[in-house]
């Protein structure tokens, strides 16, 4: 029940090296179940959710060791169940559904249930899989799916781009047998890291990045050694928080080419955003100003990084509107800000949000790992020092997050709380 005190008013200024992306990281770390052998991940950020997954893959018998490089050794998968204890601590394992459906023709995962964002159902993924042959029960809380014939590939045409549903598809296909044509599929720059991935372990895929991906289905995977592409997220959350800050800071390694829209967008707002060789150099001194935004499946803007942007665009000059078009309930974190004096009304999924001066420091809690980080950035930009409560949430998505402000000059220090905060 670790919170953050952070003390408004300092500018944040330097470089600050950005890990490689949660979002690409397990879902690599699940695909390692389809090759037997020792499969070699670098640049796996230090974060709760991988740990996390490491458990749910030693559950499933892998052998994992985590030095500076992370090694998975699926010789073995003696298990095909990821226990709701796991499960329920991070979606994400849901990902492990389609490697060992593919590989063991069973998977037994704990139903995930939604979280302070929505619902996050799984009906897309299911149905993908249950097109290629797979049959799916429910009881007792866990999603039970078999594919006693083995998967077959098929035509599937996702209702929506689905990030976690083209990827559990994509990695059940690779071992399908003939073709799969995933149409509407997710674009997102980690799903071709996850692409790539399958390749080097001996996939045939065609297409991804782009809405229809092919997919031929082979018998036997090798495993390889991959580096994790840099976090786009916690590259543009630190973009953000130098803008709300007044800074000048160089985000080391970001991928400019994966941040076209959310760069465009702190330019917008009268920042400084470029690639350079380093990475990507960020820089705002005035007042933002007011800029208008809606969340869209990559390329369009990152739902990941909403938040955060309501957090800078509350002391921008002017009034902002923001539509949330990818998650149903994502401006719970909304009542948090409006604590701390910022002039926000939501509409479903739109938000209106009038500039005000300054925010001021008062007792705030984090809902999830991007709103946390949200409270985070309107903490820096606040007068007076403000207690961000349940940064845990904070610490499954960013790695060393308080050791890197402060190596940029923001003023916050981290307290242990031992019993959680009385509200
Ligand atoms: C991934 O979640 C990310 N998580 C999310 O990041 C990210 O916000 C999201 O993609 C969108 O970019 C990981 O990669 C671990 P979706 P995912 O399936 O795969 C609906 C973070 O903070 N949907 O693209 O769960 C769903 O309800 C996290 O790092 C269905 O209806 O996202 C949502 O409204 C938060 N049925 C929309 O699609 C399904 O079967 C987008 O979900 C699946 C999804």
């Amino acid at each position: 029940m670790d919170r953050f005190l952070v003390t408004g008013g300092a500018r944040l200024s330097g470089s600050v090296p950005i890990a490689g992306a949660k979002n690409s990281a397990l879902k690599l770390m699940a695909a390692a179940l389809l090759a037997p052998g020792r499969t070699v991940l670098s640049n796996v950020p230090r974060i709760q959710d991988c740990l996390t997954m490491v458990e749910v893959l030693q559950h499933l018998g892998a052998d994992v060791a985590w030095e500076d490089d992370l090694t998975i050794d699926a010789g073995a998968v003696l298990s095909v169940e990821a226990p709701y204890e796991l499960v329920s601590r991070m979606r994400a394992s849901i990902l492990v559904l389609g490697p060992l459906l593919a590989r063991c023709g069973r998977a037994r995962v704990a139903m995930p249930g939604g979280c302070n964002i929505g619902s996050r159902k799984i009906d897309l993924h299911v149905r993908g899989l249950e097109k290629m042959g797979a049959r799916f029960s429910s009881e007792h809380g866990f999603l039970e799916g078999v594919a006693p014939r083995g998967l077959s590939g098929a035509i599937i045409s996702l209702d929506f781009p689905s990030v976690g549903a083209t990827e559990n598809v994509m990695m059940a296909a690779v071992a399908a047998r003939g073709t799969t044509v995933i149409e509407n599929a997710a674009r997102e720059p980690e799903l071709s890291d996850l692409a790539e991935f399958l390749q080097e372990m001996g996939g045939r895929i065609d297409g991804v990045g782009t809405p229809t991906i092919e997919i031929e289905g082979t018998g036997d995977f090798h495993p390889v050694r991959h580096s994790v592409i840099p976090d786009r997220i916690e590259a543009g959350t630190f973009a953000i928080a130098t803008c709300a800050t007044g800074g000048q800071v160089v985000l080391e390694r970001a991928r400019g080419d994966h941040m076209d829209l959310v760069l465009a967008k702190l330019t917008e707002l009268g920042a400084d955003a470029v690639a350079t060789e380093a990475g990507v150099a960020v820089g705002l001194e005035d007042r933002p100003r007011a800029v208008d935004f809606v969340t869209l499946p990559y390329p369009g803007f990152p739902t990941d990084l909403q938040p955060q942007m309501m957090a800078l665009l509350s002391v921008a000059e002017g009034t902002s509107i923001v539509t949330e078009n990818v998650f149903e309930s994502r401006f719970m974190f909304v009542d948090e800000l409006n604590r701390m004096g910022a002039d926000i009304r939501t509409e479903g999924h739109h938000a209106v949000i009038r500039g005000v001066d300054h925010l001021s420091a008062a007792p705030v809690r984090a809902l999830d790992i991007r709103a946390g980080a949200a409270m985070v950035i309107a903490a820096l930009c606040a007068d007076g020092v403000t207690a961000v409560e349940d940064m845990y949430h904070v610490d499954r998505g960013y790695q060393d997050f308080e050791a890197k402000l402060l190596s940029l000059g923001a003023e916050v220090r981290r307290e242990r709380q031992l019993t959680p905060a009385l509200w």
